[in-house]
């Protein structure tokens, strides 16, 4: 294998040795076992094929400056696939069984996980697909687990510099009642033609609004969106968002800072107000935003003033690494030190 440039990778696949699978039949999920082939051998009529049962979610793992990894609050990931399973009709994964092909798939690639210090950790990517063949509209009686993982840099090339986002009123991510609070595929397909005109506008993502009223903000394509003022942590309530793992740390790392949080709708206008705001995100991590501009109605909202991150961004960030790192005690149970 050639070096790998730790402290220069961007957010990307890299072949890495092993994936982690396990299979679904006959009412029963098999013991998770590894592969090294990349590929999966599958029935052209599958459902996930045609009507879209896949759920995946996203998680990392990080080598300390003792030497040991640590993986960021998996049992949270593993419940939150069992939440895109029920809204998908799909087999339910035991969070043991997710668990365990996780850290087996971690170890089984120990090498790649990024050295203490290169900035880069090691993104673990589990996926649930429906396998068995159906032509009606109807969910599959076969399934299969994977787990695969990759080292990452940052998600945006900028990393923790601050980057202009977009509302394009044109364009939902997800509806009201619809698929917006679990972890699918289709919500990634609804996003893509809004997120490739953001890009080629500049904009490092689509701030979302409501569907229903477009009045209140949802989320970003990618992260949750959370905005600070007067010693306040302030995060969209909404029916169609995803319930982000690193926003429901970062909400508790607020409050064990002396921040008020509040989690409530947020109307577009109260970017105005913003001292600070930021895209947060297992891939984003903290993202800063520097500007907001909603194209439709040609008004923009300046965030950073100065073009960095803000203070409490910044303390919040070194918080949440240095607790992923173990360079910070784990006083809320997050991390699993694996042996
Ligand atoms: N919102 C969306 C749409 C996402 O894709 C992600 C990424 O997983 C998030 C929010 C952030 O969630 P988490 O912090 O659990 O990674
Ligand atoms: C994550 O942050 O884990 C994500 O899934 C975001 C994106 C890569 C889809």
């Amino acid at each position: 294998m050639n070096a790998i440039d730790w402290s220069n990778l961007s957010f990307g696949y890299m072949k890495t040795d092993y994936n982690v699978r396990s299979y679904y039949k006959d009412g029963k999920w098999s013991t998770p076992t590894e592969t090294g082939s990349e590929y999966i051998d599958i029935h052209m009529a599958a459902t996930c094929l045609h009507y879209g049962q896949e759920a995946f979610e996203g998680l990392k793992a990080f080598k300390g400056k003792d030497g040991k990894i640590r993986i960021f609050r998996m049992r949270d990931n593993a419940l939150r696939m069992i939440s895109s399973s029920q809204g998908t009709l799909m087999a339910e994964l035991p969070v043991e069984i997710f668990e365990e092909a996780v850290v087996k798939a971690v170890k089984l690639n120990e090498r790649f996980v990024p050295p203490y210090g290169s900035g880069a950790s090691l993104y673990i990517r589990p996926l649930l697909i429906g396998m068995g063949a159906q032509v009606g509209v109807k969910p599959a009686n076969e399934y299969l687990f994977v787990v695969f993982v990759t080292p990452v840099g940052p998600y945006f090339k900028e990393g923790f510099k601050p980057t202009p986002v977009a509302i394009l009123r044109g364009y939902d991510r997800a509806a009201p009642l619809g698929t917006g609070t679990i972890k699918i595929g289709g919500n990634y397909a609804a996003s893509l033609v809004a997120g490739d005109k953001a890009h080629k506008m500049g904009y490092s993502a689509v701030l979302y609004l409501d569907a229903r009223e477009k009045k209140y903000l949802d989320e970003c394509g990618p992260a949750n969106f959370f905005g600070i003022k007067d010693n306040t942590y302030i995060t969209p309530q909404s029916s169609s968002i995803l319930p982000s793992i690193t926003n429901k740390s970062l909400m508790q790392l607020a409050e064990d800072m002396g921040l008020k949080v509040e989690r409530r709708p947020v109307p577009e206008e109260e970017l105005a107000t913003f001292e600070e705001a930021g895209q947060v995100g297992t891939a984003a991590v903290i993202s800063p935003i520097l500007r907001v501009d909603d194209i439709d109605e040609n008004k923009s909202y300046v965030i950073s003033k100065d073009g960095n991150a803000g203070p409490v961004s910044t303390k919040l960030y070194n918080k949440l690494r240095g607790i992923q790192l173990g360079d910070e005690p784990d006083t809320h149970g997050w991390v699993t030190v694996l042996d």
